[in-house]
């Protein structure tokens, strides 16, 4: 069992999967795992699309101009959106929803990228946003954070190294 740092080490964006499907179990697992992401107040404004449909995967690619073509190949996505009338910070909510998602798999040894579709578009200027609520029937008041598209890794990226870590980043006491 890895710790805790050693998953973070080793959790980067995985763009290329392999063919073979995610394991019931460990759907089960990482559905577990978002529902148990923390949020604000408790409000739970989050709901999750999960999307195996090859057809459909390949439709989710259609979403915006780039960064979103690994989601054709992937044999998993889920899709993060929040009914934005039930709080003002759904964005934070999604978020943390869409991390906690990633290192699950990263966990399970699967390999996950998130894909930004808040803010995007398609080349005419379609919202991926409005796109994704009219492929899945998603009501207006939905508003859809991201993708996050999980399998088994086909890639090998490099580990984080403590020594190339931006330690500047960090201050103490004052900036
Ligand atoms: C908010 C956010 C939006 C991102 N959007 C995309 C995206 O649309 N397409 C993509 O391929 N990767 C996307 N990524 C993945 C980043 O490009 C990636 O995390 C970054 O290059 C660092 O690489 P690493 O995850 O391997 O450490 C996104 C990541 C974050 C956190």
């Amino acid at each position: 069992m890895n710790s805790f740092i050693e998953l973070l080490r080793n959790r980067r964006s995985i763009r290329r999967f392999t063919e073979q499907t995610v394991e019931p179990e460990k759907i089960e697992y990482l559905k577990k795992a978002i529902l148990m992401s923390p949020s604000g107040k408790r409000r739970n404004e989050w709901e999750f699309i999960m999307v195996q449909d090859k057809n459909t995967l390949t439709q989710l690619a259609g979403c915006k101009e780039h960064g979103v073509e690994l989601v054709a190949k992937a044999p998993l996505a889920f899709v993060i959106l929040a009914d934005t009338t039930q709080t003002d910070i759904w964005i934070e909510d999604c978020s943390i929803a869409s991390i906690i998602l990633q290192l699950a798999a990263e966990s399970l040894d699967l390999g996950s990228c998130w894909v930004q579709c808040r803010l995007r578009g398609q080349q005419d200027g379609t919202p991926s946003e409005d796109y994704i609520r009219q492929l899945l029937q998603i009501p207006d008041h939905f508003a859809v954070l991201n993708l996050v598209a999980i399998g088994y890794k086909n890639e090998t990226r490099k580990s984080f190294e403590d020594e190339k870590l931006q330690w500047d980043k960090i201050h103490e006491e004052k900036f």
